[in-house]
């Protein structure tokens, strides 16, 4: 690959390096464009523990305990967590994250938080921000102006949350507001719906019917979807041909829906993630996302989304070699679809931003959680490590351990 001015100029084998360009050996690792998050929340990151942990590990403590913590938010505080996150994040080749911005605080204290963010971090990270009426558009008395207000300060998708309106009505209600200030406004939208298990919770139903009504196509998410795993299957035949033709994207948060979903079952215990694999085959894009790292709804994480497509692909037991390799594209490709990135890829005339992996193809890089050798963007290297091999001390035996297979 030749790259020049920050931009992919040519892919081949034994491409002439100008005089004075660097060239990097990547001694046949992988080389794949970077991830990219199509789901996580930037202004709850890192906060686990304040003003108390989670002791039921529950969405609605979860939420509580935002509800806690928002009044003790101070705006520097937020910045250096993001800040913080966003390094954790390039370290780990996550180079495009869409963060839900709380619009709820009638300060939009977090959303003057994280557009200084998503100025400083621009030169490195694409950081898209979703106006996210936390405690409902309807339910929260100033939700909507809050929201209007965010986007006039420049956050650039319309998000909801109609599931936790107070009435399905009002769920419903909130979908068709929103879209219509999206297509007023030019803007995508990006929706938690569904966050439920719930299997009578189909305001994905709405946003599909909302989207085809205002020429959105293309440019709507349905993000968690957790009710489709509870919905009756014949209900779902009828779902996805809608979802496929208004061309609504499709969020899995794997490593949250998991932990967060069934919480009411006894046994046998509902997995609660979205049909992942019918989503895909009725030709819907899905995408994946991190959601939460160290906060009121998930105390682990690391911004590595390869634990995301490894979590993804063992809830949505997608084992065949195709649906692991599909795994990898729900955390780069389908997710900078939903984005709507510009230049994204590694064909001539991308920019030129690439993750160095210590695996030998996309299934190794998920298997093995691959090191990322070399971080690049805009052609500039932005973080390194070495590669992950160990140092044994048995008798008899090599004295390095490879975890690639057979090279
Ligand atoms: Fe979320």
């Amino acid at each position: 690959m030749l790259v020049v001015a920050g931009r992919i100029a040519a892919v081949g084998p034994a491409l002439a390096a100008p005089q004075g360009v660097p060239v990097v050996d990547a001694k046949g690792w992988l080389l794949a464009p970077p991830f990219v998050d199509a789901h996580f929340h930037l202004d709850a990151t890192l906060s686990a523990g304040l003003p108390r942990v989670n002791e039921s590990g529950t969405l609605l403590e979860g939420i509580a305990l935002w509800g806690e913590l928002k009044p003790l938010l101070v705006q520097d505080a937020i910045v250096e967590r993001a800040l913080r996150y966003c390094d954790w994040a390039v370290a780990k080749g996550l180079l495009a994250i869409r963060s839900h911005v709380d619009i709820c605080d009638d300060r939009l204290l977090a959303v003057e938080a994280l557009l200084h963010v998503r100025e400083r971090v621009a030169p490195y990270l694409d950081l898209q921000l979703v106006a996210f009426p936390q405690d409902g558009l309807l339910r929260s008395p100033h939700a909507l102006a809050n929201l209007e207000r965010a986007l006039d300060l420049g956050v650039d998708v319309v998000g909801g949350i109609p599931h936790f309106e107070r009435t399905m009505a009002d769920g419903a209600a909130s979908v068709r507001i929103l879209c219509e200030i999206a297509a007023k406004r030019g803007l995508r939208v990006d929706m938690h719906c569904d966050e439920s298990d719930d299997p009578l919770s189909r305001h994905i139903e709405t946003l599909a019917c909302e989207t085809q009504r205002l020429g959105l196509q293309g440019r709507v998410t349905g993000s968690h979807l957790t009710s489709m795993h509870s919905m009756d299957n014949y209900y779902v035949s009828k779902l996805l041909p809608l979802m496929r033709e208004a061309q609504v994207h499709a969020v899995a948060n794997p490593l949250i829906n998991i932990t967060l979903q069934g919480r009411h079952d006894s046994y046998p215990k509902r997995r609660g993630m979205t049909r992942v694999p019918e989503l895909m085959a009725a030709g819907i894009n899905v995408g994946f996302g991190h959601d939460c790292v160290m906060d009121p709804w998930y105390p682990l994480g690391s911004a590595d989304m390869l634990e995301v497509a490894q979590m993804g692909l063992h809830v949505a037991q997608m084992t065949s070699q195709a649906q692991m390799r599909a795994c990898f594209d729900a955390v780069t490709v389908n997710s900078a679809r939903i984005l709507g990135l510009e230049g994204y890829g590694l064909e001539p005339g991308c920019r030129a931003d690439f993750v160095l992996l210590q695996a030998r193809d996309t299934v190794e890089a998920i298997r093995l959680r691959a090191t990322r050798l070399l971080v690049v963007r805009g052609g500039d290297v932005m973080a390194h490590t070495p590669p992950a091999n160990a140092t044994l001390a048995l008798p008899g035996r090599p004295p390095e351990v490879d975890f690639t297979a057979q090279r």
